[in-house]
């Protein structure tokens, strides 16, 4: 076992996986990406998913900026805003093999010295202020969405942003329907990492309580993308 998995599996706590309660969440969430990412092989992943688009409309110039991403996976999100200004940037995911390709992407793209990545659980590690804090499709592949939500942002400086499935109205309906047969085939598959359609209304009370307030948000298919800001 290298270190870096050690570490994670010996940060067992509450939140052991229910369905083997000898590994944490985080272990099982890091071999779940895992082995999705050494399946798809090094070239997969290169073109950014409509949330990481809307978000990078949203969050607007990164020049100057610094910016931290929890659950960066391959880190093409990190690397558009590298390439769009940002000062510099630091990704941190549970899966070794994403943070190993990030880190792969980043030297070929000439911009190593710009980025720090490292493999750790958002809602655990102490983390470093940054400007901006993102979380896209994060918070829905962790069960405990309030103490991932409670270490992180404190570390935002001025923009706390992420995507999450929509949690209202028909959408809601939709996400949740779609996240049982999900959860249910991986069952089946005998994966059992499962995801989550947190409340965006618990979502939004706890940010405007840690005195940030909504600066813009869309809705792309089922998912929502928000920026919040500090006032
Ligand atoms: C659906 S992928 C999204 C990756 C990337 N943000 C993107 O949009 O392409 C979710 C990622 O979040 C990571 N993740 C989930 N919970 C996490 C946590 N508590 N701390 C760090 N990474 C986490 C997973 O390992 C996985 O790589």
């Amino acid at each position: 076992m290298n270190d870096r998995r050690h570490k994670i599996d010996c940060d067992r706590d509450a939140d052991q996986c229910a369905c083997d309660p000898g590994r944490s969440v985080g272990s099982r969430i890091g071999d779940h990406f895992d082995s999705k990412v050494e399946r798809a092989g090094p070239g997969a992943g290169s073109s950014l998913h409509k949330t990481s688009v809307a978000l990078l409309g949203l969050m607007g110039d990164p020049t100057e900026r610094t910016i931290l991403e929890l659950g960066c996976g391959r880190g093409g999100l990190l690397l558009e805003l590298l390439r769009s200004g940002a000062a510099g940037v630091r990704g941190l995911d549970l899966s070794s093999a994403s943070v190993d390709q990030a880190r792969h992407r980043f030297a070929t793209a000439g911009l190593a010295d710009r980025v720090t990545l490292e493999v750790g659980d958002g809602a655990k590690m102490p983390l470093e202020p940054s400007d901006w804090v993102v979380l896209d499709r994060v918070i829905c592949c962790y069960p405990d969405a309030d103490g991932l939500v409670a270490n992180s942002v404190p570390a935002a400086r001025r923009l706390f942003a992420f995507s999450v499935p929509n949690s209202r109205g028909w959408r809601g309906l939709a996400a949740r329907v779609g996240r049982q047969l999900d959860n249910g085939w991986n069952g089946l598959c005998r994966r059992s990492c499962k995801t989550f359609v947190h409340d965006l209304d618990r979502l939004d009370r706890t940010l405007t309580a840690s005195g940030f307030s909504l600066r813009g948000h869309e809705t792309r298919g089922l998912w929502y993308v928000a920026v919040y800001e500090r006032a």
